[in-house]
């Protein structure tokens, strides 16, 4: 059994309290919610003040996952807009000191900490942090819009993830992956390793979120 976490970037924002809760009754457990500051990736999408209005109408996991260039004060924002779980890319520190310092104070904020990685990253880098996050994202697209075509590079980090996972017994990080999930490519994340799906034009781009959702989730 797969954990589906469906990504209100596709969702119309136009209804989007309406969606959610649609969501939520197809059976969702997770909502995944992309920021994006512009910078780190070219879009914008929104901030915490956005994430303070959803984050209680619904009884599920808020995924936060920050696309933002040095986002440890947006992490103390979105912790107190309700995020359950703040996950933060390698790629948006300076240095990896500040990375270990960012996971430090994602806990100290009460929230699980995710590590994120683009696809051009190499996935040894996550080997450092293992013992730290709870969570680990594997962006099978580059990072920025929703829509894209998974890359099937990211098998081979998956697999890593489960590798690591294996060698660190007592402590399990949740391996995501992000971008390109459909019916045809989530099987295939599934059997590499992926525990948490994240869909966004998949899911939300279709009418029967019951029905598409439940194909995921039983994977
Ligand atoms: C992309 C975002 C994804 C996006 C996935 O940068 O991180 O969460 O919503 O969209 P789909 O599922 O359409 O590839
Ligand atoms: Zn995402």
């Amino acid at each position: 059994m797969a954990l589906v976490s469906p990504s209100i970037l596709s969702a119309d924002f136009s209804c989007l309290e309406e969606e959610i809760l649609k969501m939520e009754k197809a059976g969702a457990t997770y909502i995944h919610l992309d920021v994006m500051d512009g910078k780190f990736v070219p879009a914008t999408t929104f901030d915490h003040t956005l994430v303070e209005k959803i984050s209680h109408i619904h009884g599920m996991v808020n995924d936060v996952h920050l696309m933002v260039e040095n986002p440890a004060p947006a992490c103390i924002d979105f912790a107190r807009a309700g995020a359950d779980i703040i996950t933060v890319h390698y790629e948006a520190f300076p240095s990896v000191g500040e990375v270990h310092d960012c996971i430090a104070l994602i806990h100290s904020l009460g929230k699980k900490a995710g590590l994120s990685i683009k696809p051009a990253t190499k996935m040894e880098v996550l080997q450092g942090f293992w013992k730290e996050i709870d969570l680990c994202l594997i962006m099978s697209v580059e990072p920025g819009k929703g829509g894209q075509a998974y890359l099937d590079g990211s098998n081979e980090k998956l697999e890593y993830c489960k590798k690591l996972n294996e060698k660190h017994k007592g402590h399990h990080v949740l391996i995501e992956v992000d971008g390109g999930i459909n019916a045809s490519t989530a099987p295939i994340a599934v059997s590499h390793g992926a525990e948490l799906l994240v869909a966004g034009s998949y899911l939300y781009g279709h009418e029967d979120y019951a029905e598409r959702l439940e194909g995921l989730l039983k994977l």
